[in-house]
């Protein structure tokens, strides 16, 4: 983590060579507030002062920080959080360059995506940790709904589909102590002000962006504040237990059930099933084809009709 975070500050011109010495020594606290600090210095288009004007929420994104370049704003804010972030902090990154998707693939976001992490601070039960996924593709595609994208939908776990093809994607990761979840961090990259051709080309049959969908550029700004308010009142209903609440935004805008798939669960087991719905736990229920069920907890479904 250390040398993730010189990295960066290298890539800042905050440091020499011959000053990277020093920080071996430096503690913890004065290099997670040297972060910050960078954090807080201009940017080329995400603007701190557009997304905080007039925004609607209590806590997330009142501590927000905003990078030109960093590798993952998943491990900046991992690093950040072990370092006494507060509730609801939000780190966005213009461009990364070494971003994580799910299954331990890599993301690509090049400059014109929104790209950020929120830290969530309270201490969750780890059964509870698909259901903030599934409650965050809610927040995305109502966010959606609210720049004039109509049709958005959610294929499980955590994909925004627009039109069948991917135009978000969500990764849910938790800081542990002693085996209690001490914060999680919800990275969500949206492929926002970007061509489809901005894409390795193995990528591109299967991508969207809201440039694409919607005709034209948008306010990346904007979407990022619209998106806040939303996560943060779905947030509310996951604090207050109110998951079916959750579920039932989730099921309207599923994209996966009434499909038949591939299911892929970890450890490489494939088969094909038809998809009935999601549990109370966020599992997707499907009926394998010799008619028996099964929860699926974690994995990947590929829509096969
Ligand atoms: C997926 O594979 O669908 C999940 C992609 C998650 C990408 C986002 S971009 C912001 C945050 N930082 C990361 O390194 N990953 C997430």
């Amino acid at each position: 983590m250390r040398n993730e975070i010189v990295n960066l500050l290298k890539k800042e011109n905050k440091l020499s060579d011959n000053t990277i010495d020093e920080l071996k020594n430096i503690n913890i606290d004065d290099f997670s507030n040297i972060v910050k600090e960078i954090g807080k210095e201009e940017t080329t288009y995400i603007k701190a002062d557009e997304i905080s004007k007039d925004l609607q929420t209590e806590y997330i994104g009142k501590d927000l920080y905003i990078f030109n370049e960093v590798s993952s704003t998943n491990t900046l804010a991992k690093f950040l959080s072990m370092n006494g972030a507060e509730n609801g902090t939000v780190i966005i990154s213009e461009k990364q360059t070494k971003a994580k998707g799910r299954s331990g693939k890599s993301w690509e976001s090049p400059l014109g995506g929104v790209w950020l992490s929120i830290i969530i601070n309270p201490i969750v039960d780890y059964s509870k940790l698909p259901l903030i996924t599934l409650a965050t593709g809610v927040a995305v595609a109502k966010t959606m709904e609210r720049i004039g994208v109509e049709n958005s939908e959610i294929k499980w776990p955590n994909d925004i589909m627009i039109n069948g093809k991917k135009v978000c994607g969500i990764l849910t990761e938790a800081v542990t102590k002693f085996n209690t979840i001490e914060s999680v961090i919800i990275g969500v990259g949206i492929d926002a002000n970007l061509n489809v051709t901005d894409f390795p080309e193995e990528l591109q049959e299967g991508t969207t962006t809201l440039k694409e969908e919607l005709k034209k550029e948008g306010n990346e700004n904007l979407l990022i504040k619209i998106f806040l308010e939303e996560f943060e009142k779905i947030n509310e209903l996951f604090i207050a237990k109110e998951y079916e609440a959750i579920l039932k935004e989730w099921r309207k805008r599923s994209y996966s059930i009434g499909k038949i798939v591939e299911v892929r669960e970890p450890f490489n087991t494939y088969y094909d099933a038809y998809v009935l719905g999601i549990s109370k736990e966020g599992a997707l229920i499907v009926e394998k084809i010799d008619g028996t069920l099964e929860k699926v907890i974690s994995g990947e479904c590929i829509i096969k009709n």
